[in-house]
């Protein structure tokens, strides 16, 4: 969950390492510190609670000077945020250092070993028993990389680590096990980067290799020296090409605006080439191995957490609808435990931003072993999810910062609208002019995304109106039920106020008894088969003096003579009405939880990527 940043070369660390940090804060932001080997040969440590400007402020007294360093911005897992349980971490002597992500779930007993062998402690944490670890393996006159090599086998659970030593100047050696985020080494021209996130690394540099499961590496120079479980490999840098503008705010205030902003062109990027109006076929890249594994699939199982799962939810339609295939949808974490009974037969198909979330991995393990094929949904290329999947649909958004979830949510609806169209006509269930009538609606759906976000003057208004309420109700119907989860999420997350969506016919069967006057209830009530059984509900709110905020397609004035506010989303297929109906319900959590004071872009307890269970 934490972001790590390390970097050698010519430059001054310190200044390099504090930019990536701030490119990756938003995966936790609990606790900041760096390492810099300074260039009269200590190593000087800088950490703190808080945010990363804590650290700033630190570093205005008392600047390190050298050219090589490390960074980490913490989301505490084991030792509550403070200064001492901040990284990095330090061995007895001082000079070897060592950031992670990830969780020792051995730590108790290496510690005793630790501990019972000399060594002192000083934090709470499960990760210092690393640098304590290979100071031991040190003593034994390996080098640093053989002593990561050799320790990483020893740590139970997922890892991401970076360490360096005053004793091997020039070096940093970095490691990964499992899937506790990711591990990527930037190359430059005369200095490389080590990233945990693509933020940190585009302004430098598009080279790159992504750290298998197994891998340590050794950084020297210009040089990157592989291994995989301790055996040479080759790791050839791939050239990313993505836009590292687009990791920055440009005017706006916030990233979770401008992310909100941009959903119009991330939609029309997820489309391009992709869905080939004139043809009436969609065109997907590298599927040759999802096309030869179709056949057998009988059925479609889709996953992911948060999010991603509600848009997996909504997913789920578009499988049924126009591939014709039964489709359910599970949350990750419950899936890789459930034992489910699927095989080569069930299509497995994840939704993650990140690619790297640890339960969704899982449930794509777990799916791999019982020889289901594989697609995912993903925005970041080379995470481990492209590398489980047989075949991935990129949403092709950039990177997302805000840590609330906007622009690929709408981008993961996209892609699997993509997919089950492309699967359909893989399949053979649908002739041209059925797929065209499916792939028709597309080719507004940017500009109608567009049309929706002029709205916002109207839902700020709103929101200026209800801030202070403390409980808020969802409620939709069918394919926009997922809707009205995802909108609840948002408010929660970025406003810390209780929400809750529920199934609109499941009111009756208990949240009613919580409607009175203090009560808002955001209705998603579009022009679709279900509307007038949402018109229902919204009476029985209204007859219990409940606050009606109602969605509402745009012409269907009816809805004005029953609900307190009306918000219009531009009429689409019911298919696609989902992609519009969730604009609204992000621009409201956004003036929300900023009417309320909250840090959107870093809500409390949160942390972008969740690699630890
Ligand atoms: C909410 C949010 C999270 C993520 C979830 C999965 O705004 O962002 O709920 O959707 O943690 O993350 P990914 O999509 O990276 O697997």
């Amino acid at each position: 969950m934490c972001g790590i940043i390390g970097y050698v070369g010519e430059q001054d660390a310190a200044p390099i390492l504090i930019d990536g940090l701030r490119r990756l804060e938003y995966r936790g932001y609990d606790s900041v510190g760096i390492a810099v080997l300074e260039d009269s040969g200590g190593i000087a440590v800088r950490k703190s609670e808080g945010r990363l400007v804590s650290l700033t402020s630190i570093l205005e007294e008392s600047w390190p000077h050298g050219r090589q360093g490390i960074g980490h911005t913490r989301w505490a897992t084991h030792g509550r945020p403070s200064d001492a349980n901040a990284h990095p971490h330090t061995d007895c002597t001082g000079t070897l250092v060592v950031i992670h992500n990830g969780i020792v779930e051995n730590h108790r007993d290496l510690r005793a070993r630790l501990e019972a062998a000399g060594h002192a402690f000083n934090s709470d944490t499960d990760t210092e028993v690393i640098p304590h670890l290979l100071e031991e393996h040190l003593k034994d006159g390996t080098d640093l990389h053989d002593a990561l090599a050799q320790a990483i086998e020893e740590l139970a659970g997922a890892h991401a680590i970076l360490t360096m030593s005053a004793s091997e100047p020039g070096v940093i050696v970095a490691g990964r096990k499992g899937n506790a985020g990711g591990v990527t080494i930037g190359y430059g021209e005369d200095e490389m980067f080590i990233a945990s996130d693509l933020p940190a690394l585009l302004p430098h540099t598009q080279r790159l290799v992504f750290l298998e499961d197994g891998d340590t590496v050794l950084i020297r120079g210009r040089e990157a020296t592989y291994r995989n479980h301790g055996v040479a490999v080759e790791r050839e840098p791939q050239e990313v090409g993505l836009d590292p503008v687009s990791a920055a705010k440009g005017n706006f205030k916030h990233f979770m605006q401008k992310e909100i902003a941009e959903q119009a062109e991330v939609v029309l990027d997820t489309l391009r080439g992709r869905a080939l109006f004139g043809e009436s076929r969609v065109d997907l890249d590298d599927m040759a191995r999802f096309c030869e594994l179709l056949p057998q699939v009988r059925r479609v199982l889709l996953t992911g957490m948060g999010t991603s799962l509600h848009a997996a939810m909504i997913g789920r339609h578009y499988f049924e609808q126009i591939a014709g295939l039964p489709a359910e949808c599970d949350n990750a974490s419950e899936m890789r435990y459930r034992g489910a009974p699927i095989g080569p037969e069930t299509l497995v198909v994840s939704v993650s931003q990140s690619g790297e979330t640890v339960d969704t991995l899982a449930a794509m393990n777990e799916a791999k072993e019982r020889g289901c094929p594989q697609v995912t949904i993903c925005n970041v290329p080379g995470s481990q999810s492209s590398r489980v999947a047989d075949a991935v649909v990129y949403t092709r958004c950039g990177p997302e910062i805000g840590v609330a979830s906007t622009k690929t949510y709408l981008a993961s609806i996209t892609a699997l609208y993509l997919l089950a169209c492309y699967s359909a006509q893989e399949l053979g269930v649908v002739d041209r002019e059925r797929l065209g009538g499916f792939l028709e609606p597309l080719a507004r759906l940017p500009k109608l995304v567009g049309e929706t976000l002029t709205h916002d003057s109207i839902i700020e208004g709103i929101a200026n109106e209800y801030y202070q309420h403390e409980n808020f109700l969802f409620l939709a119907r069918g394919i926009q039920y997922p809707v009205a989860m995802e909108g609840a999420l948002k408010l929660k997350e970025v406003s810390y106020i209780h929400a809750e969506g529920y199934p609109a016919g499941e009111m009756k069967h208990g949240p009613i008894a919580l409607i009175d006057r203090d009560m808002p209830v955001i209705a998603i009530c579009l022009r679709d088969a279900l509307r007038d059984k949402m018109m229902s509900n919204i009476e029985q709110v209204k007859a219990r003096e409940g606050i009606v905020i109602a969605l509402a397609t745009e012409g269907d004035r009816e809805l004005e003579e029953k609900a307190d506010h009306v918000i219009y989303v531009p009429e689409t297929s019911p298919l696609l009405a989902p992609i519009l109906a969730s604009i609204p319900l992000q621009a409201f959590s956004y003036h929300v939880a900023l009417r309320r004071g909250c840090d959107v872009d870093q809500p409390r307890n949160l942390a972008k990527t969740v690699t630890v269970e």
